[in-house]
């Protein structure tokens, strides 16, 4: 794990891959089902909390599960937190006008981030939590993702994800390199299984499940999972 990315230098990919990240459809053309995924989550919490208020997007990048959510529940006040300054930026003018409400920036570490707690309706967390390192700092975030919520609120999460055995997580990398192959050839499958491999360190849904029950979550629910991305969700 030591040869992962820092902090600075996720930062610094991100603040450098904007444009690709301002449209659903670029930015996310990796991810297995990201549209599908991100359907399930944004209808899942206006299912959930009908009457919601406020919205917290942790690692909003451009603000594409932000502009998704206003499009179900109007005028939101949306809070998005990202470590990169441009990704913020792109993300404040983009949601802006979507919205009547309030939209506050905050460029931050999630787990550093000075929030409110028992504030949110919703937490959205999409491709993000991946990039949470050792075991304390994903039980630290679940912990903390569970006190901004009010009750009632829901934790929203969209992510690569990998098995609870080594010899699953290793087919499920196989097909998702058949996937990068088949839909953009062997260097684009190259490139992004590197990243993958440099940047990120994905864990399983049971092991996201067990740290969200630790928390207090009162219901915990997949809502979809296909090959090494899933969509899941507590509610506090
Ligand atoms: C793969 S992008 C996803 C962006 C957006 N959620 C989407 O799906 O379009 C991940 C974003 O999370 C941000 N990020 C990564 N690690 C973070 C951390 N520890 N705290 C806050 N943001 C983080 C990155 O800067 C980047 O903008």
């Amino acid at each position: 794990m030591n040869n992962k990315s820092t902090v600075d230098e996720i930062r610094e990919r991100f603040d450098n891959d904007v444009e690709r990240f301002s449209s659903i459809d670029t930015g996310q053309v990796s991810t297995i089902d990201a549209q599908i995924s991100l359907e399930i989550i944004t209808e899942s919490a206006k299912r959930i909390v009908p009457g919601a208020n406020r919205l917290l997007d942790v690692g909003c990048g451009a603000g594409n599960y932000t502009l998704k959510m206003l499009s179900k529940i109007q005028n939101l006040e949306c809070t998005l937190l990202d470590l990169s300054k441009p990704m913020l930026d792109k993300a404040h003018e983009r949601v802006t006008p979507a919205t009547a409400n309030v939209v506050k920036t905050l460029q931050s570490d999630v787990r550093t981030a000075q929030l409110p707690e028992d504030y949110f309706d919703i937490i959205l967390a999409g491709a993000v939590l991946h990039h949470l390192r050792d075991d304390n700092d994903w039980e630290y975030v679940f912990n903390k993702l569970y006190k901004l919520l009010k009750n009632n609120g829901c934790l929203m999460i969209s992510d690569l994800v990998t098995q609870d055995s080594a010899v699953l997580t290793n087919y499920t990398w196989e097909c998702y390199e058949n996937y990068l192959n088949k839909i953009a050839g062997k260097e684009y499958a190259r490139k992004v299984l590197a990243y993958v491999e440099k940047e990120d360190t994905p864990r399983s849904i049971n092991y996201q499940m067990e740290l969200m029950k630790k928390a207090g979550f009162r219901n915990i629910e997949i809502l979809h999972k296909n090959v090494c991305f899933a969509a899941f969700a507590g509610i506090k």
